[in-house]
């Protein structure tokens, strides 16, 4: 937080700091040295002990190895593989995780059908790759779907159509458009978790499933959230449009008063008003905005002896606010709250 210049202090309630929740987790098992089992490709290892998976990561690799049938998670990552045959996955008809991380794949080096063969395909990892489109056809049993850090500006409506167990995709760090995803989730009815965050959409995307409880669409340049917005996303929980080109005037009176919100981050855009959340929101991270008032009444639907806000973190450090903005009854609507920063620690 390099750019804050205001006087450092800060009003904490109590002393936990901002827990960001963490999706993220490492879907690779640990590498295991093992006898390779019959059919294993030379280039790889098979452990015994788990004998339907291939590891094949952190070789330098530059073509895909022969694939022996049986085979259920192969770990491709970390190669420098450039392109994908069509025959390359002719005996994965089994697989369910494919690895292919950290390659150097283009989307005109991955030969037509080389997808088809994996109708039991659930996770595809192909993260930090040079792909420009999404690859073709996506198995119907897919679950979670990964292309971080390609140079995707589009993802066609058909692409995931029909995948009715996909649950997660992450899209970060890509250049897509809010053209681009036009009807990409529709009909998605599975689908719990969303990030599209490193883009280059100029609004929210639309049409997504009702299902949606995770959407993360930080860095871009969204400048506002439409009316009836989360009205479409009755279980949405978390919310993050931080780093974008948020101000009052794209924000509608209410339009975060919904009670399935459990957090929301605002951050680094360019609000003037704290805006009217449910008293469900427990994070609401609004630091970096251009407050200059302390309002209760937006998180705080009333105060008493027995109501007061759920909030636990409630950050508006690196706005106009000093800590004589905030009102005395701010104390009693805040009684749950573990963290609440006005003004910049560091
Ligand atoms: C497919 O399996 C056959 C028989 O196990 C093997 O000979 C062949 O090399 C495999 N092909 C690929 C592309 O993995
Ligand atoms: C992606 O392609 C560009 C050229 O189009 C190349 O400079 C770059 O090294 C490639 N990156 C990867 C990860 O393959
Ligand atoms: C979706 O998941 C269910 C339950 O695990 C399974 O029975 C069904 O076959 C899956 N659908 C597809 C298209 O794989
Ligand atoms: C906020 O939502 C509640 C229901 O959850 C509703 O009673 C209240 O009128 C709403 N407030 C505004 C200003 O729309
Ligand atoms: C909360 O406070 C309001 C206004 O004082 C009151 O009408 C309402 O009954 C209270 N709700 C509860 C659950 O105490
Ligand atoms: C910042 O707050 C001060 C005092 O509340 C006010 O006088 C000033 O106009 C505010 N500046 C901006 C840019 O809102």
């Amino acid at each position: 937080m390099g750019s804050l210049h205001v006087p450092l202090l800060a009003v904490l309630i109590a002393g936990v700091l901002c827990q960001y929740y963490d999706y993220d987790y490492q879907p690779y098992q640990p590498y295991v040295q093992g006898i390779s089992v019959r059919n294993c490709a030379e280039e790889c290892d098979c452990p015994p002990e788990f004998s339907s998976a291939m590891y094949c990561n952190d070789r330098r690799l530059k073509t895909i190895p022969n694939i022996p049938h049986g085979i259920k998670y192969l770990y491709l990552h970390n190669n420098q593989i450039q392109d994908i045959k069509a025959a390359a996955f002719v005996n994965a008809s089994d697989l369910r995780w494919l690895v292919l991380d950290n390659n150097h794949i283009t989307s005109g080096a991955v030969e037509k059908g080389a997808f088809e063969h994996m109708k039991s395909l659930e996770k595809l990892f192909f993260s930090y790759n040079n792909l420009t489109e999404p690859v073709l056809p996506l198995s119907k049993s897919m679950v979670e779907l990964k292309m971080i850090g390609n140079k995707l500006s589009k993802f066609p409506p058909g692409t995931l159509s029909g995948l009715e167990n996909l649950t997660t995709v992450h899209l970060q760090e890509n250049q897509l458009t809010t053209e681009g995803i036009v009807g990409a989730f529709k009909g998605l009815k599975s689908l719990i978790y969303l990030d599209v965050s490193h883009n280059k959409l100029v609004k929210m995307p639309s049409g997504l499933p009702s299902s949606l409880e995770v959407l993360y669409a930080d860095y871009n340049d969204i400048g506002s959230v439409p009316k009836e917005y989360l009205m479409k996303l009755p279980v949405l929980q978390y919310l993050r449009i931080s780093h974008n080109k948020l101000a009052d005037s794209g924000i509608p009176a209410g339009v975060f008063n919904v009670s399935s919100l459990i957090e929301l981050d605002l951050s680094f855009n360019k609000l003037k008003s704290i805006p009217e959340v449910n008293e469900n929101l427990e994070n609401l991270y609004l630091q970096v905005n251009q407050i200059s008032k302390f309002e209760v009444g937006s998180f705080c639907k009333y105060i008493g002896i027995t109501n007061f806000s759920k909030l636990k973190h409630l950050r508006l450090d690196g706005n106009n606010l000093t800590r004589t903005s905030v009102p005395n009854e701010a104390a009693n609507c805040l009684r749950l709250a573990s963290e609440v920063t006005v003004e910049a620690t560091d």
